[in-house]
């Protein structure tokens, strides 16, 4: 069980500054002001060992970071006038699990993103201020989660973000891909990106309701999807766009010689239906495509119910799981009586800070009372007669929140302590949920 660790955060001001330890460096970090959006853009490179080489695709694409930034929301680490650190949060909704034949709730979510820090001044705090700076501001929003994904599933932790959702590769030769239970037909037609433009935005926030993780899509980010760059196609041709009333499809195909018999494949870059019939039947309409062999199936949930479907189950190969988003709750009350609960239940747990902390109380911190059930849910301070049936640090409550882990493995794993007995247990039925969640959109 983790204990409370020294305090490691300083609390930001609006501007904060490091006494370098020689004496020398000044570093500032402060709030991006409108004019520098194109110099932040070039700063988020270079942390990802991304060097600006001037071609147009490059060029296009950094415009449209340049337009996604809400500059109000975007830090930087200023030594002398340079950047040499930058992050940002991307204003969004998060897809909650769901109460019982409910669509999921949403709630609103601080996107942490362009998180860096140049080589030249790495470990000296710069990613710690910039954190507490976006936390507090978040928390001055009234958002009750922030949420990241990861470069290194070693640096958030820390921070209290908790590993939420997993997010599989699979692949299968369509070949071998005739269904046992069949799917139904559905009229599928390819669109140009004019026509996916207009239609793909609301199927996917329709989609997006029907699984906990998934996060909103503005115009900005669904701009950078349709441009479908040359430089974001992994080696592939530009994407074709298929959809019928309830869903769609994006795939692309690599080259091959067919000339030698042999066969295309396919990467399916997203495939999204408000039902698992529908998404059936689109997976049906890839599976069928003429001259295709390999399918690679990108972003989807570890549950992929298809599985099920195949008549021949083990050509579906998991090519990979990755870690996705992690999750930060900022305000325990809102975030727990935001998400939906499968089941009736009642837990007290007591609620520890994250290790790096500022030396200001976390709000987070504290025992509370969670009573939830498939009709809603309300979280309070518990009151001093109350004991805790568990003890978890604010990081594994982000693990839980989703539904994606149990509470009785981060129990094996030591990281949930058992204060009552059948403790774990009641946690493990409040958090579940179903469908597993999953974070389909990068961020
Ligand atoms: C990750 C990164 C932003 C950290 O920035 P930084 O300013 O060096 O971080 P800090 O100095 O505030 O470190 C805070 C703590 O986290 C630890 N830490 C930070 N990054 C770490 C890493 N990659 N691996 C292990 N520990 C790390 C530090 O050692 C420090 O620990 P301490 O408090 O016990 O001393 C920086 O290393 C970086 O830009 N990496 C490459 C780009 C990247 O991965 N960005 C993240 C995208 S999600």
């Amino acid at each position: 069980m983790p204990g409370h660790p020294e305090a490691s955060l300083r609390k930001p001001d609006a501007v904060t500054r490091l006494g370098g330890q020689t004496g020398v460096m000044e570093v500032e970090v402060r709030k991006l002001r409108q004019e520098e959006g194109e110099a932040f853009v070039r700063s988020v490179g270079v942390p990802f060992l991304s060097s600006a080489t001037g071609d147009p695709d490059e060029v296009a694409e950094n415009k449209d970071q340049v337009a996604r930034i809400e500059v109000d929301r975007a830090w930087v680490a200023s030594d002398d006038g340079r950047f040499v650190g930058n992050s940002c949060i991307y204003t969004m909704d998060l897809s909650l699990p769901a109460s019982p034949d409910r669509e999921c709730p949403v709630t609103g979510m601080a996107g942490v993103s362009a998180v860096g820090v140049h080589p030249t001044h790495r470990r000296k705090g710069l990613l710690s201020r910039m954190m507490a700076a976006m936390l507090d501001d978040a928390r001055s929003r009234g958002e009750a989660v922030a949420g990241l994904i990861a470069s290194e599933s070693i640096i958030y932790g820390r921070f209290g973000f908790g590993h939420a959702t997993d997010m599989a590769e699979l692949t299968i030769n369509s070949r071998e891909s005739v269904f046992a239970v069949p799917a139904p037909h559905v009229d599928v037609q390819l669109l140009d990106r004019d026509e996916a433009a207009k239609v793909l935005p609301e199927l996917y926030d329709r989609q997006r309701r029907t699984r906990a993780g998934e996060v909103s899509r503005n115009q900005e980010v669904w701009k950078e999807i349709l441009a479908d760059r040359p430089n974001r196609r992994h080696g592939g041709g530009g994407a074709f766009f298929a959809a019928c009333d309830e869903g769609y499809v994006a795939y692309r195909a690599h080259d091959s010689n067919l000339l030698r018999g042999d066969l295309l494949s396919i990467t399916v870059e997203e495939l999204r239906g408000t039902t698992h019939e529908v998404e059936a039947a689109l997976w049906r309409f890839v599976f069928d495509l003429d001259l295709v062999g390999q399918v690679t199936l990108k972003r989807r949930p570890v549950d992929e119910p298809i599985r099920w479907r195949l008549a021949d189950p083990r050509q579906l190969r998991v090519a990979d799981v990755e870690d996705r988003l992690y999750v930060r709750i900022l305000d325990v009350p809102a975030a727990l009586a935001a998400r939906g609960y499968q089941s009736e239940g009642r837990l007290v747990f007591d609620l520890l800070p994250p290790s790096a902390v500022d030396g200001t109380p976390d709000p987070v911190c504290g025992r509370w009372v969670l009573e939830a059930g498939p009709t809603g849910a309300s979280c309070r301070a518990a009151g001093a007669a109350e004991d805790a049936d568990i003890r978890l640090v604010v990081t594994d409550l982000g693990s839980l929140y989703l539904g994606g882990f149990s509470a009785s493995v981060l129990a094996a794993a030591g990281r949930i302590e058992e204060l009552k007995p059948a403790g774990v247990a009641a946690a493990d039925s409040l958090f579940s949920t179903r469908p597993a969640p999953l974070t389909g959109t990068g961020f």
